[in-house]
């Protein structure tokens, strides 16, 4: 099996440091090491990237083309304005998981709407960085039942 690329878009950078009582405490960092630990106890290859830019994330996608048999993206605030993100995940195979560590519903109306759940298979929302654990073994189980 290729290996899942987990993708995050602009600002993620600064988790940890950037309201904290909406993302929480845990860095970028912390959550890849976590995700490359659960991906190593399921027996899966794992790419982890993040980019301040929607045009960097959009070829990461294109690059996930041939690369990856699955991806989960949490586009950021990407989600609410990319139709470049919702039309490079269309030409992309795969199952696709679309996270969010806040409950984008509980927030303000902008972020009611996502461009991306066009596309995705699945959306966790509000369940914090543990819903990146939780889409990769959605991912796992979905490319399993092949
Ligand atoms: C986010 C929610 C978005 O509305 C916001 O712009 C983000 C992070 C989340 O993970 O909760 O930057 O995607």
């Amino acid at each position: 099996m290729k290996p899942i690329h987990i993708l995050n878009g602009p600002n993620l950078n600064l988790l940890g440091k950037r309201q904290p009582e909406v993302y929480g405490h845990e860095t970028l960092a912390d959550v890849e090491t976590r995700c490359a630990a659960l991906a190593a106890e399921l027996g899966v290859g794992l790419h982890f990237a993040q980019s301040n830019h929607e045009g960097a994330i959009v070829e990461m996608i294109h690059a996930a083309r041939d690369a990856a048999s699955a991806i989960v993206i949490n586009p950021a605030a990407y989600t609410h304005t990319s139709v470049a993100i919702l039309d490079a995940l269309n030409a992309f195979n795969g199952p696709v998981i679309e996270v969010h560590i806040s409950n984008v519903h509980k927030r303000e109306s902008f972020r009611h709407h996502s461009y991306v759940s066009l596309r995705a298979d699945g959306v966790i929302a509000g369940c914090g960085t543990e819903g990146y654990l939780l889409a990769l073994r959605r991912v796992v189980s979905l490319l399993r039942a092949g």
